[in-house]
Parts: C-alpha cells; sequence; structure tokens
C-alpha cells in the first residue's frame, strides 16, 4: 500500500462508500485526468465511463472551459450576489433563461441537492402565498432528488433514505411508471393503457397536493430507467389542469444527456421550476440554477415585510468562477454541435450494449436514450447479496474502466463528446470484465 493510500484512509471519508471496502481494493491514485481519460499514479488509463457522476458532459480538460476559468480568475474570483451583479451572470441567466420557454428568472445555489430544496421551498411558499396552502408533495417510483432531508424524501431509494425515515417528511409515490428501453418502444409515445391507473393515483393524492417532483425521462440513480414521453406529456397536462407545480429536477438529464438540451423536451413541455447542475459548469465548478415561471417569480415580488421575500441564501449563490465556466459551456455546445455528437454516438452506444448482452447472455432489459446505455445483470451470482456489479466494477478498473455499477445495473455515461473509439474499448472491457466474474 503507497503512502498516499496509507495516509488517504487515515483521514478522508470517501462519499457513498462501506470504506471497509478500500482496505481489499484501494482507491484509485489519479494524477490526471484528459478528455474521457483518468490517468493514475501506476501509469495506467482508466476511461471515466460515468463522467466523475455524470457531470463531466465536455470531458476532461476542456482547453476552453480552462481559459475561460482563467479569464475570470484574474477579473475576481467570488463576491456575494445579494446586492452585487456582473456582467457574467447576468449573460449566464439570459442564456439559461432561453433554454426554456417562461421560465424566466434564475435562483442560483451551490449543489444539485439545494436546487431542488430550492425548488421544493418555492412551490411551497408560492402556495403560502397564494393563500391557498396546499403543502403535500408527491414523487415518482425510483426517483432519486439529492441527500439532504427533504430531497431524500423526495427519492424512493430505500438505501440511500432508510437510515434517515424519522425526520423524512411524508411524500406520496406514484407507481407503475411506463417504463421503456428507447423512443422505439411503443409506451415512449402512447402510454394511454397505462395512463387511468396513474391518473387514478394521482386523484387520489389531488387533496392538498403542492407539487409534482419527478426527473423527466431518465431516472439516473434508481437504476438508469428510461419512461414514456407522453406519460410526461400527461403528466404536465394533469398538473397543469389542477393547479400543482410540476417540478423538474433535470440535474443529470439537463445539458444534453438524453440527446435534447433539456429532457423535457422530448415530450414537449416546460415545467413549472427546473432544476440545473452538473453539466450546468461541465462538471468544473459546484453549482447549480433554478430556473422559475414568470407567475411563481410574480407571486414573491412585492413590499418587504409581508410573507413574499424568499429569504434563501447560499453562500456561493451564483460564484463568479463557476458562471463564467457556465457560459463557455454553453458556447462550446453550440460551436462543438455536443447534441449532433450525442445523436451520432447513441446507435454505437445502443448497438455495443446489446453486444455486450449477447456476447455474455449475462445482461437483460437492455436499454439506450441520448448518451445513456444501460442493462442489468442476471442470472447466477447475481442479486443484492452477491455484490456481482462491485465485482464487476473491479475488473472493469483493471482492464482499463472506471465503470461504476449500481447495484447489478451496469451502465455507460460516457462525456457526451466522446470519441466512437472509447465506446468501442469500453464494449469489450464491460464484456471482458462480466465473463470474469460472471463466467
Ligand atoms: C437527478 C438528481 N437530482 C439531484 C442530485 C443531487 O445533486 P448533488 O449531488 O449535486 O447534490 C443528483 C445527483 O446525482 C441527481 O442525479
Amino acid at each position: 500500500m503507497s503512502d498516499l493510500i496509507s495516509r488517504d484512509l487515515k483521514h478522508v471519508w470517501h462519499p457513498c462508500s462501506q470504506m471497509r471496502d478500500y482496505e481489499a481494493f484501494p482507491p484509485l491514485e489519479v494524477v490526471g485526468a484528459q478528455g474521457c481519460h483518468l490517468h493514475l499514479k501506476d501509469g495506467s488509463r482508466l476511461i471515466d465511463a460515468i463522467s466523475s457522476w455524470w457531470c463531466k458532459s465536455l470531458g476532461h480538460g476542456h482547453p476552453r472551459l480552462k481559459a475561460a476559468l482563467s479569464r475570470q480568475m484574474d477579473r475576481f474570483e467570488h463576491v456575494i450576489l445579494a446586492n452585487t451583479t456582473n456582467d457574467v451572470i447576468v449573460s449566464l441567466s439570459e442564456r439559461l433563461a432561453a433554454l426554456a420557454p417562461g421560465l424566466d428568472h434564475v435562483f442560483y445555489a451551490g449543489d444539485g441537492s439545494t436546487a431542488v430544496e430550492v425548488a421544493a421551498k418555492l412551490a411551497l411558499h408560492g402556495k403560502k402565498i397564494q393563500g391557498s396552502g396546499e403543502s403535500r408533495f408527491l414523487a415518482l417510483e425510483n426517483g432519486y432528488h439529492g441527500e439532504t432531508a427533504l430531497t431524500l424524501a423526495l427519492g424512493d431509494l430505500g438505501i440511500y433514505r432508510e437510515a434517515y425515515r424519522e425526520i423524512l417528511p411524508p411524500v406520496a409515490f406514484l407507481r407503475g411508471l411506463p417504463y421503456v428501453d428507447s423512443t422505439s418502444h411503443p409506451l415512449w409515445t402512447d402510454c394511454s393503457e397505462v395512463w387511468p391507473a396513474l391518473e387514478k393515483q394521482l386523484e387520489e393524492n389531488l387533496a392538498g397536493l403542492c407539487a409534482v417532483v419527478i426527473e423527466p425521462i431518465l431516472q439516473g440513480a434508481g437504476g438508469m430507467r428510461f419512461y414514456s414521453a407522453d406519460f410526461l406529456r400527461r403528466l404536465r397536462a394533469w398538473t397543469r389542469e389542477r393547479g400543482v407545480y410540476l417540478i423538474a429536477d433535470e440535474i443529470l438529464t439537463g445539458f444534453g444527456r438524453t440527446g435534447t438540451m433539456l429532457a423535457c423536451e422530448h415530450a414537449g413541455i416546460v415545467p413549472d421550476i427546473a432544476c440545473l447542475s452538473k453539466g450546468l459548469t461541465a462538471g468544473w465548478l459546484p453549482m447549480s440554477a433554478v430556473l422559475v415561471s414568470k407567475e411563481i417569480y410574480g407571486l414573491f415580488y412585492g413590499d418587504y415585510g409581508h410573507g413574499k421575500d424568499f429569504l434563501h441564501s447560499n453562500t456561493y449563490s451564483g460564484n463568479a468562477l463557476a458562471a463564467a465556466v457556465a457560459l463557455e459551456a454553453l458556447d462550446v455546445y453550440r460551436d462543438e454541435d455536443i447534441l449532433g455528437q450525442v445523436r451520432r454516438n447513441q446507435p454505437h452506444l445502443a448497438a455495443a450494449m446489446g453486444r455486450v448482452a449477447a456476447a455474455t447472455g449475462r445482461l437483460k432489459n437492455v436499454r439506450c436514450l441520448g448518451a445513456v446505455a444501460a442493462a442489468d445483470l442476471h442470472g447466477p451470482g447475481t442479486g443484492s447479496d452477491a455484490r456481482a456489479g462491485f465485482r464487476v466494477y473491479r475488473e472493469a478498473v483493471s482492464r482499463g474502466a472506471l465503470l461504476r455499477t449500481l447495484g447489478d445495473t451496469v451502465y455507460w455515461l460516457l462525456p457526451l463528446n466522446a470519441d466512437p473509439g472509447v465506446i468501442s474499448e469500453l464494449e469489450g472491457i464491460t464484456l471482458a470484465s462480466i465473463r470474469a466474474v460472471l463466467g
């Protein structure tokens, strides 16, 4: 064990980990990162197959983002955003407001979880201002919205929330979602056969309902699941008719991950509030943005001290370094046709995952949309106690890919501008790793 690893294990508590696992499989010593690759101390190179927790949309070390950061560092790095403004934050807000018609105002926070908290607080507070006082939230089965108490409550994933259930406010969940494997699935464009059962649940939960909180189209932490665009369209119509807010958590999906700038575009809808992070700064610096409708913004506009003030503050709200990178990232998306690259890569990703499934016979539910392909390990040696996914991850690292699985779900979530050659290499590594673990 290297000196650095023993110092690490003495003092660093790694996120989302059982620290004891590191005794057998120590943390990887990163000395550099470029494009789709991480460079390790031992001279090896790993494909970052999950874009470093889904945020490195433009890969590591993009030179234009580095230059933008450097330019801003020569001006100023961070100034309180209450009572001040600057050209960077104004330009960024204009560009973000242009992403979704009607979502004209942008509130900044530091990370994804906080953005969802801000959105939920705005919805609740907005209803209070209107005098109707609805205060209940409904979310989707298998959803995930972050790690703070409120966002854990909005998530449906027992492994993250169970230990804290005493402090989580009650949230209702919509079950029986019309999941699909691709946009060719019949439910993608027409979910009329399952809608009545979903609508019934919605109606049963209508009393006191303030907002429905969703990850649009793609549910990440809940197992990289895609659901019907028609369902999202119907949900938007239902929430609008019933006067319930729709909050779209686009923290994973925003900035092209599913092939459109926002995943809501697949359904041709605009939510009342949208939360952005991760790809916002292309994973360079922590920042989140909450896009808010004119109507909700208008509710809060008035004289100070009459219950209409939104007094949420985060120290790094609107951080200038992050804002400068985010602004440049939007230009890179345009200049390098990043959405076009996602469209061109999608068939390669789908075909490659299909080939791994066919060759190993150990993957089911192969699915692909935009720049995400996923499938679930199955058969002997899989299941919750066997930790097959974790063993595949370890094998993949030894073969050259950081392929962090979600339980038994194997997925590829490469930078959006990944070269098709990287997809082929990842295919070979995934295939060999599954064979090594499951035969
Ligand atoms: C859909 C979604 N919402 C919220 C979050 C939380 O974001 P953060 O980790 O920045 O707090 C995540 C993180 O993965 C996410 O995928």
